[in-house]
């Protein structure tokens, strides 16, 4: 099996990485991730989904690219620029919602329905709301996260931020945890029923 070929590749995602790149984007999230998430939400039918971190819009290509026609999806960023070029992309899917606020401020005044997969990929929902993000997983539900392996763009002493974090996750027993050494180090979690 060779691990590197890629060959699903949404339809949008090479004209979204030449944007990324061309606007100096620094964070994409990689192709790995991509595939594992546009995988998961395929299995989850009429689903509500949410990502945090928008970003260059690359792993929302792959999600939107998984989602069938019942299924919503909210992402989030606190950089307009970003949900402008995101809205560039999906403004036309009536089943995409994208908003421009800060994650941590969305998270504690979120009072909607639960999802059905949660791509934390900002810090809020990931090092801050962790517990308020994970309450908001539906019971079957996923919760992905990356960058748990050692990124060349971590700030100084960020290994004890996900030291303390992956700890934290592996002590909820109301969820089982998978972690893979694989794209920028994932971890996988679902809900138990
Ligand atoms: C790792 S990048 C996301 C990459 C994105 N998934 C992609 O494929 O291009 C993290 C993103 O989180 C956003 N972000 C940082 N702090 C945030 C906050 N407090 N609330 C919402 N978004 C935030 C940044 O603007 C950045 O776009």
């Amino acid at each position: 099996m060779n691990q590197t070929k890629i060959t699903n590749r949404p339809p949008n995602h090479a004209i979204i990485e030449a944007k990324a790149k061309e606007t100096g984007f620094t964070m994409p999230s990689d192709i790995y991730i991509g595939t594992l998430l546009k995988t998961l939400i395929a299995s989850k039918p009429q689903s509500n989904i949410l990502e945090l971190g928008t970003g260059a819009s690359l792993s929302l290509s792959w999600m939107v690219d998984g989602l069938d026609t019942d299924s919503r999806l909210t992402s989030i960023d606190n950089d307009p620029a970003l949900i402008q070029m995101a809205s560039e992309f999906f403004r036309n899917d009536p089943r995409i919602t994208l908003i421009c606020r800060d994650g941590s401020e969305w998270i504690q005044n979120y009072e909607g329905e639960g999802f059905d997969l949660i791509f934390a990929d900002a810090w809020p929902g990931k090092y801050s709301e962790t517990e308020e993000i994970l309450a908001l997983v539906k019971p079957g539900g996923f919760y992905v996260i990356d960058d748990m392996m050692p990124q060349p763009n971590w700030p100084e002493g960020h290994q004890d931020n996900v030291d303390r974090l992956i700890t934290y996750l592996e002590s909820r027993q109301d969820f089982t945890l998978t972690k893979m050494e694989w794209s920028t180090g994932v971890i996988l979690m679902t809900k138990k029923a």
